[in-house]
């Protein structure tokens, strides 16, 4: 046998030798201008110094919030600013960079920081998420797949969250997605293939058309994300029924029944019912186990969206109303939601995860990965390939409050609904539009029209003392406040009041 060490010292000094160039380049006085493509350089030249900064300019903009206006509309100079800047020529360093931000961004927020910024679904931050958003974008993992921390996070946070809300949870059987709307189109996108799969026919290879339509049940409070799924996956609206809704506007389960009748009578493909657990508007519980017997006795896949109402089940005594939830075949549930974690991270959960890598499954040899294991890569069971890290947020908001603080959470917002409900009851000038089910009172103003009360929530809004939102229930303009807030008081429920009263005589 040759002897190889020779060859192999040579090989070793080489090596050492670029590994001393590469040192010495490190060490060479950092190159501080902002024209340095070196990212090492970057770091020496400032990102220590104004990460900092940063740092500290997020919390005194988190703990100062209460004290400004909780919206104001962007100045149109600011406007201006903000949209029409050229892309300079010359790059800028990371201080000016940092001090734009502060003077141009940060005092323009949308206002769900404020503990009273009541609209649609939109939480403040969790401070543990925002903690760590620097620290995924360091690493700037793509999480589709693979043997790196990213990944392996995602596996416990998909656990912890289908164990928070009772679902039951498979190895897999879940992913992190962008929010709800996503999760959704994960979620019936299974449910599509399963049917066409149950039928004999494979929904990837034949597309839709020559094959009896199939057909999707939600009420008219059913999320507009479920109508953007079906339609985005070829279903179409027409195939899309309207299950109507009793009094508390949960999902009439007699009348899903009738439809899926008359529907197989005409030889159609009924393959899934969407019930929700807290609809948006009124933040309303469908019957799921009633849903949930209608899906098992006509196959019916049952997805349930709980995107922001999910974890109301936690909520003392809420229980009965998510009796089913854990029959469902898919749910779909928002950490960016309820829980705070910063936007955004929804979550599709899956009783099993086989339908999901059915529908999605496409591994190009240039990905092939054969230490995968089991379970595959993320990236197989939704639409996204490279997938950012929201685990670490997500881990990190749901381990600072534990479950005992996810419960405080849901419980006072929950009683905030509650009181609001409470307080609008015994007033003259409000009524209750819908009962209190998660931490969502809808309303209207007495003595205001319908176009008054219409008109309310951006008079409310412009005060900058309070911010609601409107929506449409039983065809009349209402009023919802959506409690979302741990620092949220009763005082600032009478404030809410005031102001919509304040506002309503501008109008
Ligand atoms: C009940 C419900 N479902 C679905 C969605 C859509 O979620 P996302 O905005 O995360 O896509 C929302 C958003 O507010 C919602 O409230």
């Amino acid at each position: 046998m040759p002897d190889r060490a020779p060859h192999l010292a040579a090989d070793a000094s080489a090596h050492q030798e670029h590994l001393a160039d590469a040192t010495a380049r490190d060490e060479r006085p950092g190159d501080t201008s902002a024209q340095s493509m070196r990212a090492a350089d970057a770091v020496d030249g400032g990102l220590r110094r104004a990460g900092a900064a940063a740092a500290a300019i997020a919390a005194e903009h988190l703990a100062s919030l209460g004290e400004r206006p909780v919206w104001q509309p962007v100045p149109d100079a600011e406007r201006a600013w903000l949209s029409g800047q050229k892309l300079p020529e010359r790059g800028r360093a990371l201080d000016e960079l940092l001090e734009d931000a502060r003077t141009h961004v940060l005092p323009y927020p949308m206002g769900n920081g404020h503990p009273r910024f009541f609209g649609w679904v939109n939480s403040p931050p969790n401070p543990a998420g925002v903690l760590v958003e620097p620290l995924a974008a360091a690493l700037n993992p793509s999480c589709a797949g693979g043997d790196h921390a990213g990944p392996h996070l995602e596996r416990a946070v998909v656990r912890w969250l289908a164990e928070l809300v009772g679902f039951p949870h498979p190895p897999g059987g879940g992913l992190l997605t962008s929010g709800a709307s996503m999760a959704t189109v994960i979620c019936l996108a299974s449910a599509r293939q399963r049917a066409a799969l149950a039928d004999g026919w494979d929904v990837r290879e034949e597309g839709l058309s020559g094959r009896p339509p199939m057909v999707m049940y939600v009420t008219e409070e059913g999320h507009s994300c479920l109508h953007k799924a079906a339609q985005l996956l070829g279903l179409g609206s027409r195939q899309v029924r309207t299950v109507p809704v009793d009094g508390a506007y949960r999902m009439d389960v007699g009348a899903l029944r009738t439809m899926i009748k008359e529907d197989v009578g005409r030889g159609l493909r009924p393959f899934c019912v969407a019930g929700s657990a807290g609809t948006v508007n009124s933040g309303a519980v469908d019957p799921l186990d009633e849903i949930a017997d209608v899906a098992a006795e006509h196959g019916l896949w049952f997805h349930v969206d709980g995107a922001y109402g999910g974890l109301g089940v936690l909520a003392d005594g809420a229980a009965p109303h998510y009796a089913g939830l854990d029959r469902a075949d898919s749910l779909a549930l928002d950490p960016h939601k309820w829980l705070g974690v910063p936007v955004g991270c929804g979550c599709a959960l899956l009783r099993d995860p086989r339908a999901a890598r059915a529908a999605f499954s496409l591994v190009p040899s240039y990905l092939i990965d054969d230490n995968a294991g089991d379970l595959g890569w993320f990236s197989e069971y939704g639409p996204e390939q490279t997938r950012p890290f929201r685990a670490l947020k997500t881990w990190a908001t749901l381990s600072h409050l534990g479950r005992s603080g996810v419960t405080r959470l849901v419980n006072h917002t929950a009683g905030l609904a509650r009181t609001l409900a409470a307080m609008v009851e015994e007033a003259d000038d409000f009524e209750l539009v819908a009962p209190v089910t998660t931490s969502i009172t809808a309303f209207r103003y007495r003595p205001g029209s319908d176009a008054v009360n219409r008109a309310i929530p951006g008079a409310v809004q412009a005060r900058g003392n309070a911010f609601i939102t409107g929506t449409r229930l039983g065809g009349r303009h209402a009023l919802r406040a959506c409690f979302l807030h741990p620092d949220t008081t009763e005082r600032d429920l009478a404030i809410l009041l005031d102001e919509i009263r304040l506002a309503a005589k501008t109008l």
